[in-house]
């Protein structure tokens, strides 16, 4: 039996807490917030559940596990870090941390403390992009030249961080896994139209060993929702629709291939493909039940996560990056790898 207790019951925290009431081998002990209303709304909902304001509670109560953090993303860390010093497994909300120091020092004590540290990048649970890795790590659509990624809509405007650390970090940590290697640059441009200085839209251009490029597009100011993701290879390309109820991944046979003996100009082709295009079958298991058991799954076998904190530090400091290089007109900056961000002693 697992003791867990979710902090944060405001838009996602009580998702969370569903979930876990719900796994058989998990006692959901005790809920956290500041606000009374909302604790008032999960106490109707679970009236199993314990709640309160006091989040040092869950670090003092030696029955409890494990930590949910489903707060704004400044008080993730050092939530995250009193958890982690108290000897709780911990699954922060993305992004893990607000700097790359932050989400260093929680890998750190992780570490040192042999507890699971997850982020909870929920897409990595989810079937379709589990597909897009097995298509890409099979080759099936050949090299990768390239990935462009679009998650806009209209709102929701946060007061407290930027469009980019509040979207971009599905599409980052999206990316990392698909490809399985980390961004070796980061460019970006970003413009604050509606609130001043907290950027409602921005264009993230990533280079990836191999030659592959990534380009993320962020927005709260666009006036349809979209969640789309493109890949293209040498051999297939495919589109990832998330909006689409019923065709969530279409993979295109589709190519182009240069002829390869050519003397003149005028003898140079190229050979378009126009092939099949098929959508694979998914399941539809709630991507957030499956990162919920993944983290208990991880607890119970001593498992490193798959969103464990090394990923959560790679998204982080890619997002640090991005706003900086906003903050510099777009220049195009070098990223360090979570190898080299963890060796101990690693400043920023
Ligand atoms: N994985 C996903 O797909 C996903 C989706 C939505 C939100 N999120 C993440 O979840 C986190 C919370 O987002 P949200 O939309 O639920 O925000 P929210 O503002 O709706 O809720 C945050 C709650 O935390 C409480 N809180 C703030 N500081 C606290 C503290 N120190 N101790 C206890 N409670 C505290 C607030 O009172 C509020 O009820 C963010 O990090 C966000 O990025 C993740």
């Amino acid at each position: 039996m697992i003791t867990v207790a979710v902090i944060g019951c405001g838009y996602w925290g009580p998702n969370l807490i569903r979930n876990f009431v719900q796994f058989p081998g998990v006692r959901m002990k005790t809920a956290v917030d500041l606000n009374l209303e909302r604790l008032r709304h999960i106490a109707q909902l679970y009236p199993g559940v314990h709640t309160t304001t006091q989040a040092d509670d869950v670090f003092q109560d030696p029955e409890i596990d494990a930590i949910m953090i489903a707060t704004p993303v400044t008080t993730h860390h050092p939530l995250a870090r009193k958890g982690l010093m108290a000897g709780k497994h911990i699954l922060v909300e993305k992004p893990m941390a607000a700097s790359t120091a932050e989400a260093q020092e929680l890998v750190q004590l992780a570490t040192d403390r042999d507890l699971v540290l997850m982020a909870g990048h929920t897409f990595l649970y989810t079937a379709a992009v589990n597909k897009i890795k097995e298509l890409i790590s099979s080759g099936e659509l050949g090299h990768i030249y390239y990935i462009s990624t679009t998650r806009v809509n209209l709102g929701l405007f946060q007061e407290d961080i930027n469009v980019v650390w509040d979207l971009a970090p599905h599409d980052i940590s999206i990316l990392n896994y698909v490809l399985g290697s980390e961004p070796e640059t980061v460019a970006a441009q970003g413009q604050a139209y509606i609130q001043s200085d907290i950027e409602d839209v921005a264009f993230l251009h990533l280079t990836y060993p191999g030659d592959i490029i990534a380009h993320t597009h962020v927005s709260w100011l666009n006036p349809d929702k979209i969640r789309r993701i493109t890949v293209v290879g040498s051999k297939k390309m495919l589109v990832y629709d998330d909006v689409s109820t019923t065709e969530k991944i279409r993979v295109y046979d589709k190519g182009v291939t240069v002829q390869p003996h050519y003397d003149t100009f005028g003898e140079f082709q190229l050979s378009y493909r126009f092939g099949d295009i098929y959508t694979p079958r998914l399941d539809d298991n709630e991507p957030l039940k499956n990162e919920c058991q993944h983290f208990v799954h991880c607890i119970q076998r001593g498992e490193r996560a798959r969103s464990d904190g090394h990923s959560g530090l790679a998204v982080v400091h890619v997002i640090e990056k991005a706003c900086e290089s906003i903050r510099r007109n777009g220049e195009q900056l070098p990223l360090r790898s979570t190898g080299e961000l963890t060796k101990r002693g690693a400043g920023q």
